[in-house]
């Protein structure tokens, strides 16, 4: 039989949006998940899953339950059967009636580490209230403080004497195991870890101590200000929060917490009114921490001190909340102000007000800050719009991410459809990262329940979501936009890398360009319709994923191959020959400027192409981001944004763009780039050819026909050059 405390612990750890979302496809909707009832047909989702009462209902054929309920009738389980699948799920080893020698021995020693903890904050309140030492050094900071009697109590406040033996001294003599109080930190070569301190106890969310800190009073010594109890078997850091316990049942009233840094500013707090508050004790946030306030609340309120690392510390670790779903919000508080010292200074009820008036929702706040930060420097400002857009895509949720979207379009002064697609690109790369941590999580798993070693494991609750990577680490591999300051040295394009066209003849039928290549758009077409509409199809769309799957237009061909030349337009591909990739580019898409849909694009290839006539240099790519023009502007912000977010599909399919290949990469870029994109161009050339040449037959125009036939004829032998010198775009007569 199982034990009391395993299925205990089994109901606290079970979500029922993990154990349903096994069946069900659950969508989220407001604070509820929706999907189809597994338990009768239907075609539109009754079936709601309430996560933070961690129950089910199905508003269709009223089912409903706990996680265990859902078990039992979807997969006719027994009881224990439910509770066993539940606790396999979770990595929880259950005990069971009969429990071997070493379990029970292992949850004893759980059971009296806590006794020792006990007792050690019995003796550091003793301290505290009852001798010389304690009451003149202790009580009187923490009066001087203003924390009142009974909060202190609430919160096991306490005080660890000068002498470096008193609770070793204490607490051995009252039979408490020396190996245990090491094992607590409470003790180090039978001297006390904590002295002259004033003690907070860190409690569980069952109330029970499993850990101090000590506030060291005297200032000139040189030791830290404050000192932790380390990790235990009772104690995981990153799974608890300072003042939880004390804060839980305001927590769910108001539904909302202020997370604050410090013990004394939850304390504080606390006492002022404000009892929803816990710290994070100056460390990044954990899942485990996010987790543990997600089932109280979703709303988080980061209150932090208003100088520099206060407001650093807001940005910190918020991805982890934000992860979880939780809706968080900052207030920064005045400067050179914490939230204790503001409480003192203001009251209960300024502070308050100041509270609701100040805070901020917390994408907002990064992106104005971010933004604010950059000013006027265009790289800085897309790397903040960059970071500010990775925040958003944590948002899981589709409703509140299009709510936010729509604000940040106005913010960030970018076109509404750019900014979803690279929020749907940082959305897609981060469900992919989290697949593959899930998978290695599963793998890791696997192996060591393998050997066996999960018996002495803690439980440890599976991630449903993996951590992101750092930020810096989100963009690590993709290639950089490449900010030159000086453009290199004027170049000259060799002749072997040089096109002519190989064609002659043909200028009657609009096909100038590819005869005289010239840097105009000149030579004026001359063919009827209805081939004249078909030949400028102006695409609208840039979505990527959209045109590669329809396939049709170049709208996004075109605009890549603007971006390569405002990213790696000044960086050089031949470097024995000083030849630029601009300059190169350029030169090797003459015979098909003609045929450009985007007249936006074609424009700036002419610029470029302009603007290396005129100085033998290249433009750099902070020349299109200061552009004059807007238009420039923004195509140059566009591309040296998504220079960064290259998704894996991509990559398969031959766009070389955003791919890292340090040294060579715009050579390999270039290369591969221009031989596609000529391949694209010159394909549809010979399409439209061979089309014309069919409407012309009926027509009976032998004329035009006989033109056609010679122009398909030469493209179609550029193409075949092109294919067997395969990779390259050097076309040889
Ligand atoms: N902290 C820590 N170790 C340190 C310094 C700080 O663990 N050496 C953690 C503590 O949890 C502390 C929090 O970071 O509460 C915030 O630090 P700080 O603002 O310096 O301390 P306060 O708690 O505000 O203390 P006080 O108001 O007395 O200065
Ligand atoms: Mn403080």
């Amino acid at each position: 039989m199982i034990t009391d405390e395993s299925i205990q612990l089994v109901k606290d750890t079970m979500r029922v949006e993990d154990i349903v979302g096994d069946y069900v496809n659950l969508r989220r909707r407001g604070q509820n998940m929706l999907g189809l009832c597994p338990f009768h047909g239907e075609k539109t989702p009754s079936f709601n899953v309430n996560p933070s009462r961690n129950i089910y209902k199905c508003f269709g054929c009223g089912e409903a339950g706990d996680a265990i309920k859902f078990l039992m009738t979807l997969e006719q389980m027994t009881y224990p059967d439910a509770i066993r699948k539940i606790a396999a799920k979770y990595n929880i080893k259950l005990e069971e009636k009969e429990v071997s020698q070493e379990v029970r021995e292992e949850r004893q020693e759980k059971e009296s580490l806590i006794l020792v903890n006990e007792f050690a904050q019995q003796w550091f309140e003793d301290q505290l209230y009852n001798t010389d030492e304690g009451k003149s050094i202790g009580l009187s900071y923490f009066k001087s403080r203003g924390f009142r009697r009974e909060v202190m109590e609430k919160f096991g406040l306490g005080f660890a004497p000068a002498t470096r033996n008193g609770l070793y001294t204490a607490a051995t003599s009252a039979g408490y195991k020396e190996q245990q109080l090491q094992q607590l930190g409470l003790v180090r070569n039978k001297k006390d870890f904590f002295w002259d301190r004033v003690m907070f106890t860190i409690h569980n969310l069952s109330g029970k101590p499993i850990a101090f800190a000590g506030r060291i009073l005297k200032k000139e010594v040189k030791a830290p200000k404050y000192v932790n109890s380390p990790e235990s078997e009772i104690y995981y850091k990153s799974e608890v929060l300072y003042g939880l316990y004390q804060a839980r049942r305001m927590v769910r009233q108001k539904d909302n917490v202020y997370m604050v840094e410090g013990y004394t500013d939850v304390i504080s707090l606390h006492q002022n009114g404000i009892e929803n508050v816990v710290a994070t004790s100056g460390t990044s946030l954990t899942a485990g921490q996010a987790r543990l306030v997600k089932r109280q609340t979703e709303n988080v309120t980061l209150l932090y001190d208003g100088d520099k690392a206060g407001i650093k510390a807001a940005l910190r670790g918020v991805d982890v909340l934000l992860i979880e779903g939780l809706n968080v919000r900052v207030v920064i508080l005045p400067d050179g102000e914490d939230p204790d010292s503001y409480m003192q200074q203001v009251g209960s009820t300024a502070f308050e007000e100041y509270l609701t008036k100040k805070r901020r929702d917390f994408l907002f706040f990064k992106a104005d800050l971010l933004l604010e930060e950059a000013g006027d420097d265009v790289a800085a400002r897309s790397d903040a719009i960059r970071s500010s857009i990775a925040t958003l895509a944590l948002v899981e949720d589709p409703l509140k991410r299009a709510g936010y979207l729509q604000q940040f379009t106005g913010r960030l002064g970018l076109e509404e459809s750019l900014l979803i697609n690279l929020v749907n690109q940082a959305v897609a790369d981060r469900r992919a990262e989290a697949r593959r941590e899930q998978e290695r999580e599963t793998r890791r798993r696997e192996r060591e329940a393998g050997r066996g070693a999960t018996a002495k494991l803690p439980p440890v609750r599976p991630s449903k979501k993996a951590p992101p990577p750092p930020e810096e680490d989100r963009w690590a591999g993709m290639e950089e936009p490449g900010f030159q300051d000086t453009p290199p040295p004027p170049t000259t394009v060799p002749q072997e890398t040089s096109y002519t066209p190989s064609w002659e003849g043909m200028e009657e039928d609009g096909w100038a360009g590819m005869q005289e290549p010239e840097f105009s758009n000149e030579g004026d077409v001359d063919i009827p319709p209805p081939f004249l509409e078909g030949k400028v199809p102006e695409l609208p769309s840039l979505d990527p994923v959209a045109e590669a799957l329809q396939n049709r237009g170049h709208a996004y061909q075109e605009r890549e191959l603007v971006k390569v030349l405002i990213v790696h337009g000044a960086k050089l591909f031949d470097a024995d020959n000083n030849v630029t990739v601009a300059a190169f580019i350029t030169q090797n898409i003459r015979d098909v400027l003609d045929d450009f849909d985007s007249k936006k694009d074609l424009e700036l290839v002419n610029r470029v192409a302009d603007y290396l006539a005129q100085h033998g240099t290249p433009p750099t790519p902070d020349w299109f981001l200061k552009h004059p023009e807007e238009n420039v502007r923004k195509t140059a912000m566009d591309a040296t944004m998504t220079a960064y977010s290259m998704s894996p599909k991509w990559k398969e399919k031959n766009v070389y763009l955003r791919q890292k290949e340090p040294e060579e990469n715009q050579v390999l870029i270039t290369r591969q780039f221009l031989h596609n994109f000529r391949m694209k161009k010159l394909v549809r050339k010979q399409k439209i050819c061979l089309d014309r040449i069919e409407h012309f037959s009926k027509t009976g125009d032998d004329q035009k026909v006989r033109q056609l036939m010679g122009v398909l004829q030469k493209v179609s032998e550029v193409i075949k050059n092109m294919a067997t010198i395969s990779g390259t775009v050097v076309i040889k007569k």
